[in-house]
């Protein structure tokens, strides 16, 4: 089994409601522990940056699956690769709120002092997001 990392972004859409995001992990934490999905979903009211690891094919499953979701929009793919090892994989899908996200963060991981994750590498997102979850207090 090919162990796979795929880090996207997306913006909330019109269709967005204010318990979508209860929604969304709760169908998450159901559908990812049967498939192998482990990962984290940050979210702070305009994008979301989700990764997602496990198998390629379920990880390219999903991805193809929640790309199709109207509650979001533009989504673009920051970063795909092959990795040894999961580094969220007590997480069926961690949540990490707005909160996690501090000035200090956001200066540190890209060139503007305003988040915007279309203008990350997937390099700095995926290493923005092991730093948050090591900064969560297992916020579930
Ligand atoms: C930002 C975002 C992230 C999502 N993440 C996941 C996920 O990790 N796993 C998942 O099964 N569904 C996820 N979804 C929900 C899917 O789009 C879809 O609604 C769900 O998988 C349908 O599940 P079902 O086929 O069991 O009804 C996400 C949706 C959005 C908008």
């Amino acid at each position: 089994m090919l162990l796979t990392r795929l880090v996207y972004t997306s913006t909330i859409s019109s269709a967005f409601t204010s318990d979508d995001l209860e929604k969304i992990l709760e169908i998450s934490r159901k559908n990812n522990p049967k498939k192998g999905i482990t990962g984290m979903l940050f979210f702070n009211q305009k994008y979301f940056l989700q990764c997602l690891e496990g198998s390629r094919q379920e990880v390219n499953a999903t991805y193809h699956k929640l790309a199709k979701d109207a509650r979001h929009t533009n989504i673009i793919i920051l970063d795909y690769k092959e990795v040894d090892f999961r580094e969220f994989s007590a997480w069926s899908m961690g949540y990490l709120p707005e909160s996690s996200l501090t000035a200090p963060i956001i200066l540190k991981y890209s060139g503007l002092n305003a988040f915007n994750p279309y203008e990350m590498s997937g390099e700095s997102a995926h290493k923005m997001m092991l730093e948050l979850h090591g900064n969560a207090n297992q916020s579930t």
